[in-house]
């Protein structure tokens, strides 16, 4: 398919500043976790991303575990970037990670520097690239020693395989550690990449401060609780081909009559002002100028254009975070 990127792909989104680095990220950026494996519908996948990049969402988020199977998501991206992204490669944020298992034996999974540089390296083949632009250590590692991981994220980044390093899933207090390891290796920690929602709020209690004080990222993953806040289930079912239809990741426990009335109160006030409970959910997030960007998942066009409309949005008000608070702290 010959793909030609619209001529007007920056107008509408907004770049925030990732920390005190130099790089800007959109406000909304895409991640493959889900729907980008070799059993997912591939042209429904290339559609998502390239309407993703007219929209001037310019960042993409990997691992090498995402697919199903793991590894498939970033072959679809090669595939994807082969057949009609690569001319862009030099507008494009690539992010890939490493830190869940991913092969057999002693050295595919965790922080060690022989996981870590196997693993980009199987990345890069996998995607068809020379570099990718933010290489992650995916959770923190309770036996390597930090130094470790850290010198070999530091040791990446010098190597030009990766332009930034950054972090994910680490708390408050092994962030800040994190952080100062790489400072002092001459290599900045451009970002962190945490889970953060309106129903999961752990961030808030310290990690954010922290990285506010180092002057690095934030992109927040699973902003709609993996599709909770959103109008999927609203009424309490659970629609054929949803994540939580398929009982993994998003367990159809979870769904209980009391969050369901409390998605129903938030959509309320999404429906006052005329937008979807999962751009209100977007909106929610951007409300902090700490976080740099907000990272969903979506399973197809539509759901990305409907979240995309948080970009045009205005922001929340006073009174209308308020009345969200309220509803948040309903047990
Ligand atoms: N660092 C980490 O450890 C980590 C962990 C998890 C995720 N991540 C990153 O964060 C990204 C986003 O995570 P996520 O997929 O959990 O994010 P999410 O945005 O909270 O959930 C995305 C899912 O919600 C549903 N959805 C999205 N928009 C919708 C809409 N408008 N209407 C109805 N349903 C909608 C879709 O699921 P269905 O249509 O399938 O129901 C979609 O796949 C991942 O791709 C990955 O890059 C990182």
């Amino acid at each position: 398919m010959a793909y030609k990127a619209k001529a007007a792909r920056y107008e509408a989104m907004k770049y925030r500043r990732c920390g005190k680095s130099g790089l800007k990220l959109p406000e909304i950026s895409l991640g493959l976790w889900h729907n980008f494996g070799s059993s997912d519908n591939y042209k429904t996948g290339r559609e998502t991303v390239l309407t993703a990049f007219d929209a001037g969402v310019c960042h993409f988020d990997l691992a090498n575990n995402y697919g199903p199977p793991p590894g498939s998501a970033e072959i679809t991206f090669g595939k994807i970037l082969k057949q009609n992204l690569m001319p862009y490669r030099g507008e494009l944020i690539i992010s890939t990670k490493a830190g869940y298992d991913m092969w057999p034996g002693p050295y595919g999974d965790w922080g060690s520097r022989k996981y870590l540089t196997a693993s980009l390296d199987a990345s890069l083949k996998r995607m068809g690239l020379d570099y990718v632009d933010i290489f992650y250590h995916h959770r923190p590692d309770p036996e390597t020693p930090i130094e470790e991981t850290m010198t070999a994220l530091a040791d990446i980044v010098r190597r030009g395989k990766a332009l930034y390093a950054g972090i994910s899933n680490y708390n408050a207090e092994q962030s800040a550690r994190a952080i100062s390891v790489l400072r002092a290796l001459g290599v900045p920690c451009l970002i962190h990449q945490p889970s953060y929602s309106m129903l999961n709020r752990w961030i808030e209690d310290g990690l954010l401060d922290v990285l506010e004080k180092e002057g690095t990222g934030c992109i927040c993953f699973s902003p709609l609780a993996q599709g909770l806040l959103t109008g999927r289930y609203l009424n309490g079912a659970i629609p054929a081909g949803s994540r939580a239809s398929k009982g993994v990741f998003l367990k159809p426990s979870s769904i209980t009559p009391q969050l369901v009335k409390k998605l129903n109160a938030l959509n309320e006030i999404a429906k006052e002002r005329n937008c979807a409970l999962s751009t209100l959910a977007i909106l929610w997030i951007l409300r902090d100028k700490r976080c740099t960007s907000v990272l969903i998942g979506a399973s197809s066009p539509s759901q990305l254009k409907e979240n995309l409309t948080a970009v045009s949005q205005p922001p929340l008000s006073e009174k209308e975070l308020q009345n969200i608070e309220r509803i948040l702290q309903i047990p």
